[in-house]
């Protein structure tokens, strides 16, 4: 069943079971599943995917039932209840806030010339008072984020609004004052309230949603959901390592600033505004293409222009609809359209082992790309659009978001389209697949694609980084049968193998050797990279570090398999207990953890492990890098030579050091008045062990294929 089946089999019976009082436990029960279930497939779709597929009403109704349920039977309460955890009811959490001033929206148009056309109509307007009424434009770019209001009480912050609908929003003050450039202080001591956005700098966001695939999170879409879905979190702590920044762009109350001073000498404006503009300047600079490719080139999303009336004067005449100022309208850049044809369709198996249909186009250019290939998700999303095999469709693809199918173009459809079937057997493997809602998946735990890719994981740098095994040796040893899991790894030491490996073009003598040498170290490596190696589905980085600070003995099964031993874990859900005890319940992975013990993998929790506890080091640091030495490694060195490792700077972190290009983090470093080591030269200096890092890194590299 689909999730609009499923939500409409939830609605009627919410319909006819309107007095909860009237159920008993166990019908309840079974119904309370289902319906977080359902709940948290809606907040994902309107939180992560940005497409919501039923109204705000029909939600609000849906979270009142569980919350209802929640009240009449506490005792089933569990804790991945939507109700327990923040995304989608965000206002539980944050006490509401008015605002004083309604914050209005702002009136979208995507074409320059209707400007022309509201340039009229407000001369009008001016006229009927002034005859020669001119009207100056400033133009600003408009910021793609999350609105929001700040107070200020004499020279103090005081408050953070978000919009809400307007009138009433959610106070997340505290969280706010994470943001680094928020003035915490005025210059002056003023009473002022401005309005801003909160934004996500597109490089962060790359970082942020690097890090949560690696912690089998749902990257974000795009910088407005990432802005929205970190300033809603509970812990202000986390919202300020999610780098967020602010820009102010107008004052909301009647305040006077002291004389000569502008709102950009008192707080964040983006400097790119333009004024004393006539509205045939508006247009060019709208339908200028060097407008949008200038905004796209920062470092911050923004999604068009916003052209207000210079004049406060004029501004007051003008005034206001409802809900829309009329002395401001936003210019949405155009989203990027294009019309292609899909040529086939394949299917991947995907990291998650589930199965995704993917178009094959015939290739069409779209905001500065060629586009071949686009994701059809699912079969639900084709079901949902229509799309069949050679039918014409519009694509889109807007700034940084990826390429998505908008509509198909059925009047262009000749008769010759098809229905596009699920597969019946694995795109890989060709073993029959299984079926699980929306989904298909492989479940073979043989299938050479889902090899590939847990090989690959194994050996990466967060895993077991084996120097030398790259992807396509991966691929190599997979299509050729030498290895088939990632226990085979360590059979890459033996003799015979190696000679097999010569035999190979591109691989020479000096290659296997690295290879050898790079799957013999990582036996001894810390168990926390063994964990974040075997793939188990919930279990990243974060969390493997987790399991291996708690466990106590090499034969961590036992352990791995106690839910009640898991659950005590800080911050892990049940979702996570559930898919860890499987996991270790499974033989085929207990056989894996045999043969990898069998070959000397490190399996001792305590052993290596020393180098990660922060109460034993000699200093705690924290590394921002842009030289050609990995700044992995280097970190790597430090925490080896007895240093604990921050990834982000906090008050407590005793030194940084600083590549080049150091941007965000230097400055964090410096408002924590960290101790700073900057340029390799002072770096090396302070600390003699990293001249063996520099002599290994000065080795010439072997040339390879691989
Ligand atoms: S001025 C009275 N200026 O765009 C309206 N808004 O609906 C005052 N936005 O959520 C808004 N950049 O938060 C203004 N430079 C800018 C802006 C901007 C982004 C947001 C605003 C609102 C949305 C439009």
């Amino acid at each position: 069943m689909n999730l609009s089946e499923q939500t409409k089999k939830i609605q009627s019976f919410i319909k006819a079971h309107h007095d909860i009082s009237k159920l008993n436990e166990k019908e309840v029960s079974d119904f309370y599943i289902q319906l977080i279930d359902c709940v948290v497939d809606h907040n994902h779709l309107y939180y992560i995917e940005n497409k919501p597929i039923i109204s705000d009403k029909e939600y609000d109704e849906l979270f009142d039932y569980l919350k209802k349920i929640e009240e009449h039977f506490p005792q089933i309460i569990t804790s991945n209840s939507p109700t327990q955890t923040l995304i989608g009811q965000v206002s539980e959490w944050f006490t509401q806030a008015k605002h004083e001033t309604k914050l209005l929206s702002l009136e979208n148009t995507y074409n320059a010339k209707d400007l022309e056309e509201r340039d009229e109509r407000i001369h009008k307007i001016l006229q009927k008072q002034e005859p020669n009424a001119k009207i100056s434009y400033r133009v600003e770019p408009k910021f793609d984020g999350l609105s929001v209001e700040l107070i200020y009480k004499k020279w103090i912050f005081t408050q953070a609004i978000t919009r809400g609908d307007g009138l009433v929003g959610d106070d997340v003050t505290e969280n706010v004052r994470t943001i680094k450039n928020v003035p915490k202080k005025l210059k002056f001591p003023l009473d002022i309230h401005v309005r801003g956005e909160i934004l996500m700098p597109k490089s962060v966001r790359k970082d942020i949603n690097k890090e949560r695939e690696e912690e089998w999170e749902v990257p974000f879409a795009n910088t407005r959901n990432a802005a929205a879905g970190s300033i809603k979190l509970l812990d202000p702590k986390e919202v300020d390592k999610r780098w967020l920044v602010v820009h102010i762009y107008d004052i909301l109350n009647d305040v006077e600033l002291p004389k000569g001073t502008k709102l950009i000498d008192l707080f964040p404006v983006f400097p790119r505004e333009k004024t004393g503009l006539h509205i045939k300047d508006i247009v060019k600079l709208c339908e200028d293409p060097a407008t949008k490719k200038m905004l796209e080139s920062k470092d911050i999303e923004f999604d068009g222009l916003v052209i207000k009336t210079e004049s406060l004067e004029q501004r007051e005449i003008i005034w206001t609809t409802d809900h829309h100022p009329r002395w401001a309208v936003a210019y949405k850049f155009p989203a990027q359209l294009a019309a292609t044809q899909i040529l086939s369709v394949d299917f991947q198996v995907g990291r998650t082992w589930i199965i995704t249909p993917v178009a094959n186009l015939e290739p069409v250019q779209l905001s500065g790309a060629t586009l071949k290939r686009v994701s059809l998700h699912n079969f639900d999303f084709i079901k949902e659009k229509d799309i069949h095999l050679h039918d014409r469709i519009w694509l889109q693809r807007s700034g940084e978001v990826i390429p998505y199918i908008v509509s198909v173009i059925t009047d262009r459809r000749t008769g010759k389209e098809t229905k596009i079937n699920p597969p019946k057997t694995c795109p890989s493997c060709h073993e029959p697949i299984t079926n699980i809602d929306i989904h298909y998946y492989c479940t073979n735990p043989h299938c050479p694609e889902k090899t590939k890719q847990q090989i690959q994981h194994f050996v990466s740098k967060h895993c077991m980084d084996i120097n030398g095994i790259g992807e396509s040796l991966v691929d190599l040893l997979v299509e050729n049968k030498i290895i088939a899991t990632v226990a085979d790894i360590y059979k890459l030491s033996d003799n015979k193998i190696q000679v097999q490996l010569l035999k190979f073009p591109g691989i020479w003598d000096k290659k296997v050797a690295e290879i050898v040498k790079g799957v013999e170290e990582s036996k001894h490596k810390a168990l926390r990279r063994l964990l974040n190696g075997l793939w188990i589905p919930h279990v990243g980085k974060k969390m493997a570090q987790d399991l291996a600070e708690q466990l106590t003995h090499e034969d961590f099964v036992k352990e791995l398999t106690n839910e009640e031993f898991l659950s005590s874990i800080y911050g892990i859900g049940e979702k996570t207990v559930e898919s860890i005890t499987k996991f270790f319940h499974a033989k085929h992975n207990l056989k894996l953890l045999e043969q990898l013990k069998h070959y000397g993998v490190n399996m001792n929790p305590k052993k290596y492990y020393d180098l990660l506890k922060a109460s034993e080091a000699k200093g705690s640091f924290s590394i921002t890098w842009s030289f050609d030495l990995p700044r992995e490694k280097i970190a790597e060195y430090f925490q080896q030579n007895g240093y604990f490792f921050h990834e982000q700077p906090t008050k407590t972190t005793d030194f940084m050091l600083i590549g080049e290009k150091a941007g965000s983090k230097k400055a964090k470093a410096q408002e924590l008045w960290l101790k700073i080591y900057e340029w390799w030269e002072t770096i090396v200096k302070h600390f003699p062990f990293l001249k063996d890092i520099q002599t290994e890194w000065a080795k010439p590299k072997t040339q390879s294929l691989f």
